[in-house]
């Protein structure tokens, strides 16, 4: 399959953009899969509500069918569909109150679905998740085609996150028919996810489970209700999206600071940040995440600077630790599972 790459950028002429979201709406409208540039990723997008289409993400990213993925929608209204009936009233009104705050953005929430989301879309789960993209392209194509879209990170299953057109065709050249180029990613890093549960039966009020750091920060988000973050096996739900190994390079990647780099490393590359670890070794290639410091240009930057240095084949590519306050969180969790063997 030939992949078509077309500009939808925002300096483009208004019938160029327009002809750009008219070829994606199309595509889409013969359930074939194609990839739209968000605030945090580039996704690759498909009608949510038809199995078939569906089953093109998969087939193209090569991705477990008990992944779930998560559903794009043009706004608050449309999540209602989506999602049970039968909410408790304590739990729509933080959402409301969470999505009036935050959407369109980076958050995404895990919420008890309806009967018309697929089985596919879920992995069979009761729960769906759900976000309101920011992106003007993404929200362009969502209004225009009219139903809501099902949108993992446009990568091979496992592989680092695209936040450029040009990556996405590295990872799915040939197997999807077109990409939208929106331009470089403005996060950087993928979008919060958040399971708003009671964390025991008898506790007084409902609690925001972290799934996922992102850029919706935890500090933002306890003004709206207590924040609960666990790893431990038992606290998570079945979504094997929190894989330990993932959004990993080829290249064996190493967190400093814990423990000494592999002795075999001869050739390592450097993802730096604030340069304690530069005089350890002669890196054969470093990438500054932000040589200002500043962490929201770290994470702009992160997805690109580690497959940059992957393109190199080096032994080895080592990260120095970023504090996690902010979205330093989303950057640690993603070098860890970067490390993680
Ligand atoms: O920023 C983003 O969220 C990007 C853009 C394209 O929107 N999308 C994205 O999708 O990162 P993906 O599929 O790469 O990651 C979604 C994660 C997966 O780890 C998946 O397991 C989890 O969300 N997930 C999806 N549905 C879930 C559910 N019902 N319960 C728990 N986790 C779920
Ligand atoms: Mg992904």
């Amino acid at each position: 399959m030939k992949t078509e790459i077309l500009s939808a950028r925002a300096d483009l002429p208004e019938m160029k953009y327009r002809s750009a979201i008219a070829e994606a709406v199309d595509t889409l409208k013969k359930n074939l899969p194609a990839a739209l540039p968000s605030e945090t990723v580039y996704g690759l997008a498909a009608n949510a509500l038809h199995p078939q289409a569906v089953a093109k993400i998969f087939e193209a990213k090569e991705r477990p069918l008990s992944d779930p993925l998560i559903v794009h929608v043009a706004d608050f209204v449309t999540m209602k569909r989506l999602v049970s009936e039968q909410l408790p009233e304590e739990l729509s009104n933080l959402i409301q109150r969470l999505a009036t705050a935050f959407w369109p953005g980076p958050l995404t929430f895990i919420l008890p679905r309806s009967g018309e989301v697929p089985d596919l879309v879920t992995a069979g789960q009761d729960t769906v998740a759900i976000r309101c993209p920011a992106h003007p392209v993404f929200q362009d194509v969502l209004k225009t085609c009219g139903f809501p879209l099902a949108a993992p990170s446009a990568n091979r299953f496992g592989r680092i996150s695209p936040t450029s057109a040009a990556a996405v065709y590295v990872e799915l050249q040939g197997r999807i028919p077109l990409v939208l180029d929106g331009g470089d990613c403005e996060r950087g890093v993928e979008s919060t996810i958040i399971f708003p549960r009671r964390i025991a039966a008898n506790a007084p009020e409902i609690s925001l489970q972290i799934l996922r750091h992102g850029p919706i920060t935890a500090e933002a988000l306890s003004a709206f209700a207590p924040i609960f973050t666990s790893s431990k096996k038992g606290d998570l739900p079945t979504a094997p999206g929190s894989l330990a190994s993932h959004y990993a390079p080829r290249t064996p990647f190493h967190l400093l600071g814990k423990s000494p780099i592999p002795a075999h490393w001869q050739n390592c590359g450097l993802l730096a940040w604030d340069k304690k670890f530069l005089s350890l070794r002669n890196f054969v290639a470093v990438e500054y995440l932000s040589p200002g410091l500043d962490l929201c240009e770290a994470a702009v930057n992160l997805y690109r600077a580690m497959r940059l240095l992957d393109d190199l084949h080096l032994d080895g590519i080592c990260a120095e630790p970023l504090p996690e306050i902010g979205i330093g969180c989303a950057i640690m969790d993603r070098l860890r599972r970067a490390s993680h063997v």
